[in-house]
């Protein structure tokens, strides 16, 4: 169902005012119609009344007199026939009222039969028609029609729609904030699994409120302590493979320079320094991954400047320039920020001879750009060396000593802190790194 509203709170929304809209309806259409059935009966008491009176005056005069009497009643209210057939009566008409009319009439005279067509106007014009009797056996229809009763002034009618509406917009306010109110646990839900997502280590949920978010918030808070507990064993385990394998390392290291073989000695040796800094890398790549490192705010322009600076101190070709007037500062866990910046440059100078460094600022952003002066990668590869063991065919030289790892480690570390890298390659040549990140006070 395309057409439906894909927000939650707009659905409920809009199924609550379905419901009052149909309660008003029907409400309404009961009224009418018990208004119409009052109304109809008072009519017909009205009806009955009247024509009690006339029959009542006309058994006070001779029968002669009353043929004149009759012919005088207006005729678009009485039709009265002596001898000729009824006037026209409705098959569905009601004998009713009969005995009422009866009473009324007393001994003056008799009804034989009674109509009361209320209903139905086309098959039968009148309000009441009856046979009646008098004394002197002389017999007679009459046919009464009550004048026809005015609609409800237009102006009424206006003013209960009005009313209807002003009813139904405040009801449309009222489910639109308690639908707000209801939904507002889930969105606290929501918010705590993106919060998860980004830093495991943070605050459990407020386990309070109504039955139901109390269960939620319970059962994700357990949830985020097993994944933290899980995670946490992961990190001590690969702590202790790394840490046990170190030993056999070194006392291959230690045999091999008993190796009298120059050449099986240094290929030996070259596997030895490949497996350690798999090693390594290894453990950087799940530390990554682990958040403990607290979120706090870190001045990026100097953290720039101070890695940059460093770089340069030990010989490499790195420049940085950032923002002419004041500082930018993100929400971030400054050591997986220094890690990111360490991996982008030193692939930058380990790939493209140099970094060229800039931070500015896009709007909320804080954008990073890191450019070298190498071949940088084929486009259809610049999605997969973020991958973790990827390395392109031109840097699987042994001199450029990777693993594979230092792209995916940013990438991880940026995910954790709400960043995104991206690679292209420069119109003007080279690679052009580029990491944004959510800027949050800028310092003037
Ligand atoms: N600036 C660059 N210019 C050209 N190629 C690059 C550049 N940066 C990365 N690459 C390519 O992307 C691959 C993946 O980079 P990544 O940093 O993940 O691993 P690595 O540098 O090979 O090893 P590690 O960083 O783990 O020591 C590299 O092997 C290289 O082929
Ligand atoms: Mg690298």
């Amino acid at each position: 169902m395309r057409w439906f509203p894909q927000s939650l709170s707009v659905r409920l929304f809009l199924i609550v005012l379905a419901g009052v809209v149909l309660a008003m309806t029907l409400t309404t259409n009961l009224q009418r119609r018990e208004r119409a059935r009052v109304f109809s009966e008072y009519r017909a008491n009205m009806a009955v009344t009247h024509i009690a009176d006339t029959i009542l005056l006309l058994a006070t005069l001779s029968p002669a007199a009353r043929v004149s009497v009759t012919a005088a009643l207006p005729r678009d209210e009485w039709r009265v026939e002596f001898d000729s057939p009824p006037p026209p009566i409705s098959n569905e008409a009601v004998l009713v009222y009969s005995k009422n009319l009866n009473e009324r009439l007393g001994d003056a005279a008799q009804v034989d039969e009674a109509w009361l067509c209320f209903e139905n106007r086309t098959s039968c014009p009148y309000s009441v028609v009856i046979k009646v009797r008098f004394k002197e056996d002389q017999s007679l229809w009459v046919a009464y029609r009550l004048p026809t009763h005015e609609r409800p002034h237009r102006r009424e009618e206006l003013a209960m729609q009005s009313r209807i509406a002003i009813f139904i917009s405040i009801m449309s306010i009222v489910a639109w904030g308690v639908v707000r109110l209801a939904l507002r646990p889930l969105q606290r839900l929501v918010q705590a699994v993106q919060d998860f997502g980004r830093d495991i280590t943070r605050p459990h949920m407020d386990e309070s409120g109504p039955i139901e978010v109390r269960k939620a918030a319970q059962a994700f808070n357990a949830m985020q302590e097993q994944i933290r507990s899980h995670m946490a064993e992961r990190m001590h385990m690969l702590l202790a493979v790394t840490h046990d394998l170190k030993t056999p390392l070194t006392r291959m290291r230690l045999r091999l320079e008993k190796c009298t073989d120059e050449a099986l000695k240094d290929r030996l040796q070259a596997d030895i320094g490949a497996m350690q800094s798999l090693m390594e890398e290894g453990l950087e790549l799940a530390r990554s991954l682990d958040t403990t490192e607290s979120m706090q705010a870190v001045d990026l322009d100097a953290l720039l400047q101070s890695l940059c600076d460093d770089a340069a101190e030990a010989g490499l070709d790195v420049t940085y320039r950032g923002p002419a007037m004041y500082g930018i500062i993100v929400m971030g866990r400054p050591n997986g920020l220094g890690r990111v910046f360490e991996n982008i440059i030193d692939n930058a100078v380990k790939y493209g001879y140099y970094a060229r460094v800039v931070l500015v600022q896009q709007g909320k952003m804080a954008c990073v750009r890191i450019r070298d002066g190498g071949p940088g990668i084929p486009d259809e590869s610049l999605q997969e060396v973020l991958r973790p063991f990827v390395r392109i065919d031109t840097s699987r030289c042994r001199d450029t000593g990777g693993t594979g790892l230092g792209l995916t480690i940013a990438v991880n570390l940026l995910k954790v802190q709400q960043g995104a890298l991206s690679l292209r390659n420069h119109p003007q040549g080279g690679l052009e790194a580029t990491v944004q990140l959510p800027v949050a006070i800028v310092a003037k």
